[in-house]
């Protein structure tokens, strides 16, 4: 197996998986078309979730249209390509509009075609602590990508931007200052955990639908965390152990809002609130991290 380290490359100075830079030429050539919907996200903030939901806004609540396929086919993740699993480039292409697009991409390697089209665009956000949390374990149980050393060591990458899609704080804070664009809808994680309906409400004004209660009910049912985790179509099981092993840490793992506090030491707590400050100092984006 490959270090840690070995496994990324840098794009635009950026780590990202080897694998994902080779093809990054057709992702910077994507051609965006004026009603696809964008989803970005640093990694395990809630992409799925949110797209979820989105699927059942486009398919006016029909559980069963959703169940048809996997998420990672009714939503692409555009700047992924691997051999045998996806190819966002190639789904999308392929797809019939209005498609869905998942991007972790920051700011300045979306593609410019989604801004030339003038695409809509939904930033989701989540805290750093809980990402990192969650992103550890991802990573242990995605069988390809080499495990760090320690959460200890992980968390200290995670600081310093040596993680796939480099620093949380950049990523999050470019792409608060692009949500001044109408364009950009700018959500957070802790906020659907708080009132789903009120961000649901959100959502389906932004895209211009109508919101009847029963729609929103229906969806609020369906995206929850336990339906989810028990929906084939969204808990990624239909993905080979050789690709995710599940039974390291299940993709659906537990959802919830301030499991860092399970994970944290005391003096690395400290040492994360004091890199945050500085890190955040100047950006307006004030973020509930203390939950
Ligand atoms: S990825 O791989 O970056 O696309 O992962 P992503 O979907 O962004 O994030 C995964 C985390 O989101 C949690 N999740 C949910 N939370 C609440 N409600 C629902 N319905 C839901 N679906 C997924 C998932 O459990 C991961 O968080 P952790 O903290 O690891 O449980």
């Amino acid at each position: 197996k490959p270090s840690f380290s070995d496994y990324f490359g840098k794009l635009g100075g950026i780590p990202m998986y080897k694998k994902f830079i080779e093809q990054f030429h057709n992702v910077e050539e994507f051609e965006a078309r004026p009603d696809d919907l964008v989803i970005v996200t640093y990694p395990k903030s809630g992409t799925t979730w949110l797209s979820e939901i989105i699927c059942m806004i486009y398919n006016n609540g029909d559980v069963e249209k959703c169940k048809e396929d996997v998420i990672f086919n009714r939503v692409p993740y555009l700047e992924c390509s691997t051999e045998h699993v996806m190819n966002g480039v190639k789904q999308l292409n392929e797809m019939a509009s209005p498609r869905i697009v998942k991007s972790h991409l920051p700011v300045k390697l979306l593609p410019v075609s989604f801004w030339e089209k003038n695409c809509k665009i939904i930033y989701l956000s989540r805290n750093a602590k809980d990402v990192v949390v969650s992103y550890y374990f991802f990573i242990l149980m995605v069988t390809a990508i080499p495990d760090p050393d320690s959460f200890q060591d992980f968390v200290e990458k995670f600081m310093d931007g040596e993680v796939p899609y480099g620093s949380w704080f950049e990523h999050t804070k470019s792409w608060w200052e692009k949500s001044k664009n109408p364009q950009v809808l700018f959500l957070f994680y802790e906020d659907m955990k708080e009132n789903i309906r009120k961000e649901v409400m959100k959502l389906l004004e932004f895209l211009g639908r109508k919101a009847s209660d029963e729609l929103v009910d229906k969806i609020i049912k369906h995206t929850s965390f336990q339906e989810m985790k028990n929906n084939p179509s969204t808990n990624y099981t239909t993905l080979p152990d050789e690709v995710m092993n599940q039974k390291v840490s299940p993709f659906m793992r537990k959802g919830d809002v301030g499991d860092w506090k399970n994970h944290f030491t005391v003096a690395l707590n400290e040492k994360f609130d004091m890199h945050y400050e500085q890190q955040m100092k100047g950006s307006t984006l004030k973020f509930r991290t203390k939950i």
